[in-house]
């Protein structure tokens, strides 16, 4: 899950590569590189850490030439290091990867036994030197490229430039996202249409299998089977200007606070705001009545706004829902009926394991639902029925913005399947609708809680372990809760049911843990009451989210933030701001990097 792209200019690519890795930095920050053609020798620049560092590198020692290809790389095979940084090059050829060559251990061994010296860890150098063993040969680029492709098992995006053909860049792609940006006798490649954005808007996405040769004057596209293809150019929507952080000081902060906002854009494409009913966006129409379960599937935060739709699905569509981790789904094999609804949850809509069950469910003829933010990306094309999220651009690594957005979309997808499974009446979707639209309003009276929640930082900061305890709907959001926390602040943290603790975990509990508790003042309050005295019994700092009225009821605690009373089924979105916002100022205490903190990326390409 790294980030690539490739430039034949018209002037100096090394700093148009450099634009467009910046927009690729969100799929990894442990080291960047580019190479390009200076009087056609391959010459290269790696950096170990942000992109920043190879700025500083090329300023230092710049880099001519017009035809080049740029790397930002999360670490799969060997270490964040120079030598292990992209591109990977011999004499001949240079390129870049996203994804993971799954045989590359054999591949190394069949080309070390020949000679050939490798200068990195990685799985991706092997595909240097079979393309420069082939053009050895006397294959020309396309047909070593070819013969390359012929030889790599596993998921993959590729660049290639060649020592001495300043008018040629191929791309490849099996697995991973790659498209091409055509300009005015300039060509691209991009990992997707963020990275291409400064230089172009006409775009053409490369089906699963396709490789490409292009020149400054043509593009030649071919299928999996070999066969000349065509694929369609389509105009990208996405603004070439970089998101900023405003006066934020961290992309994750801005993102926090523009929920409320985002939240609204998103319920206006599923409210009709006059009736006060569900309308779903268009090309969104979909019966949920037809349906005998559903099956969710998503990773990481995603899976948790999953988590928490199934309840809403059960209690007011009386659906059954499945819902499973992506990178777990295949492995169960759960039978699926033909004619079921597979939903697929993703912000980016890249997320490999996320696109694996989509295409298995596809592969057995269920029908497939997107919630996703990226409306280009991967998961979003190969769906049957999009359901968009219109949450932004999301800069920082740790989703917040993205997953109420998330949230907002399944409670309006819910309702509406309430709707058409006749268990909602007109009167009780009204309801629902009503509290929904009041969502912004509640979650901006929850934003007011930072000042008392940054107090707490030190005492979070602290601490070892972290835990967090829900009920019912705000389960879910505990596990988001630790989540968050772990992502950015490194601290151990774990989500339970509140029910739950008293089964083993509670013999964690000290005067050192701090226990979030997410309580509602609802019918679940009591019970959840009672297992906090539990803890508060073995010392344990209580830090309550609650409402006024259940803080009426609570008892002593170490904090009590209080926020705004809503109806029960919305309350989700509301205690997910407390939540992010103890994990952003924890961190922010810490001194940590908030916005691309270590060893993860924003989009996970590999499995
Ligand atoms: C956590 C986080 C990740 C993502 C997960 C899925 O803050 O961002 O857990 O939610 O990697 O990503 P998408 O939604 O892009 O499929």
């Amino acid at each position: 899950m790294c980030g690539i792209v490739g430039i034949l200019a018209r002037e100096a690519a090394a700093p148009q590569l450099v634009d467009g890795l910046k927009r690729l930095e969100y799929r990894g920050y442990d080291s960047a590189g580019v190479a390009t053609l200076e009087d056609g020798r391959i010459v290269r620049r790696r950096a170990e850490g942000k992109l920043r560092n190879l700025e500083a590198k090329l300023k230092s020692e710049p880099l001519g030439g017009l035809t080049g290809i740029g790397h930002t790389r999360w670490a799969t095979h060997g270490a964040p290091t120079e030598s292990n940084a992209h591109p990977h090059a011999t004499e001949r050829v240079a390129v870049v990867h996203n994804g993971i060559i799954e045989n590359f251990r054999e591949l190394r061994a069949e080309l070390e036994a020949e000679g050939a010296s490798f200068t990195s860890q990685t799985d991706t150098e092997v595909v240097a030197h079979l393309a420069s063993r082939a053009l050895s040969a006397g294959a020309t680029p396309r047909e070593a490229v070819r013969e390359t492709l012929a030889k790599l098992r596993g998921a993959f995006a590729l660049a290639f430039i060649f020592a001495g053909e300043e008018d040629l860049l191929i791309g490849a792609r099996r697995g991973s996202p790659l498209a091409i940006g055509h300009g005015e006798g300039e060509a691209y490649l991009g990992s997707d249409a963020v990275a291409l954005a400064p230089f172009t808007d006409a775009v053409t996405y490369l089906d699963d299998g396709d490789w490409c040769a292009l020149t400054r004057s043509s593009v030649e596209i071919y299928d999996d089977a070999g066969a000349k293809v065509k694929r369609e150019t389509v105009r990208s929507s996405v603004a070439s200007v970089m998101v900023d952080k405003g006066a934020y000081r961290h992309f994750m902060a801005k993102e926090i606070a523009e929920q409320p906002e985002v939240v609204g854009h998103s319920l206006v494409r599923y409210v009709d705001m006059t009736t006060g009913r569900i309308r779903l966006p268009d090309g969104a129409d979909f019966d949920f009545s037809t349906l005998d379960r559903l099956a969710i599937s998503a990773c990481g935060t995603a899976y948790y706004a999953g988590l928490v739709a199934r309840y809403w699905f059960e209690k007011f569509a009386r659906l059954p829902v499945d819902i499973d981790i992506a990178s777990e789904f295949r492995y169960r094999e759960p039978p699926l009926a033909p004619g079921s609804l597979a939903l697929m949850i993703s912000q980016s809509g890249e997320t490999a394991d996320t696109l694996a069950t989509l295409r298995h469910c596809k592969a057995q003829g269920v029908k497939i639902g997107a919630v996703v933010n990226v409306p280009t990306s991967t998961i979003a094309r190969e769906a049957d029925v999009i359901f968009p999220t219109v949450a932004g651009v999301e800069v920082g690594v740790a989703s917040t913005k993205a997953f109420t957005c998330q949230l907002a979309v399944l409670a309006a997808l819910a309702i509406k399947a309430g709707r058409d499974r006749k268990v909602l009446s007109d009167a009780d979707e009204q309801k629902l609708v009503a509290a929904l639209i009041e969502l912004p309003r509640l979650m901006s009276e929850a934003l007011h809680l930072e000042d008392a929640i940054e107090k707490l930082a030190p005492t979070f900061a602290k601490a070892q372990d972290v835990l967090y305890l829900g009920r019912g709907t705000s389960f879910p959001i505990a596990l988001e809760g630790a989540l968050k926390l772990k992502e950015i602040s490194y601290i151990h943290a774990e989500g339970y049911a509140a029910g739950e603790l008293k089964h083993g975990p509670i013999a964690l509990v000290d005067e050192t843990v701090p226990v979030v508790v997410l309580a509602p003042f609802d019918p679940l309050f009591e019970k959840t009451a009672s297992n906090m005295q539990e803890v508060a019994a073995r010392g344990g700092r209580i830090v309550l989210i609650t409402d006024a009225e259940g803080a009426k009821h609570a008892g002593e605690t170490f904090a009590t933030l209080v926020v705004p009373k809503a109806f029960a089924f919305v309350s989700p979105l509301i205690y997910a701001i407390p939540i992010q916002l103890i994990a952003y100022h924890t961190a922010v205490f810490m001194g940590t990097d908030v916005d691309q903190p270590r060893n993860l990326a924003k989009s996970v390409t590999v499995e």
